[in-house]
């Protein structure tokens, strides 16, 4: 695996690939990163996978202050992996005159997860934005645990960068359910306990509430009982009538947002 801190020498040295997949991420790997990994390993030629903390995607300073950072561990899995190119940029070669705050997304970008972190879907698409013209990638695989962000990024690939395939990848969970985030590093044992009774009960659910025979807000009283401090939001929305242009058939899925303690989680049921 060889490693690029510098875009310039990345740019020179994979200007002839033709068949580059990228997994965008920002460290602390996972599994649910690996399953990204391994996908583009099985279906590219060569694959890049870059560890970038995007501070301009963050909305409070605090939260990207602890985000978890675990550099050394990182590179020496990629390592194992086979992975063929990592590139871990500084602020300023992805930044080098300030963000793009006039960049256009999805209306989407204004729902869910948008209304407690005005901009944070326009910062994604421009760092994802300025990645696509350093990289220049055939393929961008992309996990379905961030579906918000990812039917934002397909739709703004397929808007600007109609070459480029936008590959979504099935959220990979731990046993208990909870699905794998760098974030879960943030969590005691306890916590853990409290955010797979959580996937629990949202799973059980879920049937009841498409049917109509359970409300949003008994399934709220539920959560904070189990231990949940706070809900951001929790919907059930058909996926396929997010974003244009809308899809036919009806597919559910409970969105929630909540904390455990000072730790914001999401995930899509
Ligand atoms: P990060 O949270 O590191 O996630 C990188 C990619 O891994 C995203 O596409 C995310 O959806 C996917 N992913 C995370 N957990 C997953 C899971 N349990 N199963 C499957 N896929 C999972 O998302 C970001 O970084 C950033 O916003 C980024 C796109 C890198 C832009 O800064």
């Amino acid at each position: 695996m060889k490693i690029f801190f510098n875009r310039n020498k990345l740019i020179k040295f994979i200007k002839s690939e033709k068949n580059l997949g990228f997994v965008p991420t920002m460290g602390s790997i996972h599994k649910g990163h690996v399953s990204l990994i391994n996908k583009s390993i099985s279906q590219c030629d060569k694959t890049i996978v870059s560890i970038f903390i995007n501070k301009q995607q963050f909305n409070r300073k605090i939260d990207y202050k602890k985000y978890p950072r675990s550099i050394k561990k990182d590179i020496s899995l990629l390592k194992k992996l086979k992975v063929d190119f990592l590139f871990i940029p500084s602020n300023s070669d992805i930044y080098p005159r300030g963000p793009n705050k006039k960049i256009i997304v999805s209306s989407l970008e204004k729902r869910l997860c948008g209304k407690s972190r005005p901009g944070h879907f326009k910062a994604v698409a421009d760092v994802i934005e300025r990645f696509i013209l350093i990289i220049n990638p055939k393929k961008i695989y992309l996990g379905e645990k961030d579906m918000q962000q990812l039917k934002i990024l397909e739709h703004f690939v397929k808007k600007n960068y109609e070459k480029i395939k936008i590959v979504g990848c099935k959220t990979v969970r731990e046993k208990n359910g909870i699905a794998y985030s760098s974030r879960n590093f943030l969590l005691s044992s306890k916590e853990k306990k409290v955010a797979s009774n959580v996937y629990k009960l949202l799973i059980s659910k879920k049937k009841y509430l498409i049917k109509k025979k359970t409300t949003l807000n008994k399934i709220k009283k539920n959560l904070l009982k189990l231990g949940v401090r706070k809900i951001d939001y929790i919907k059930l929305l058909d996926i396929n009538s997010l974003i244009k242009p809308y899809g036919i058939i009806k597919k559910y899925k409970i969105f929630i947002a909540y904390y455990l303690r000072t730790t914001r989680l999401i995930d899509n049921i």
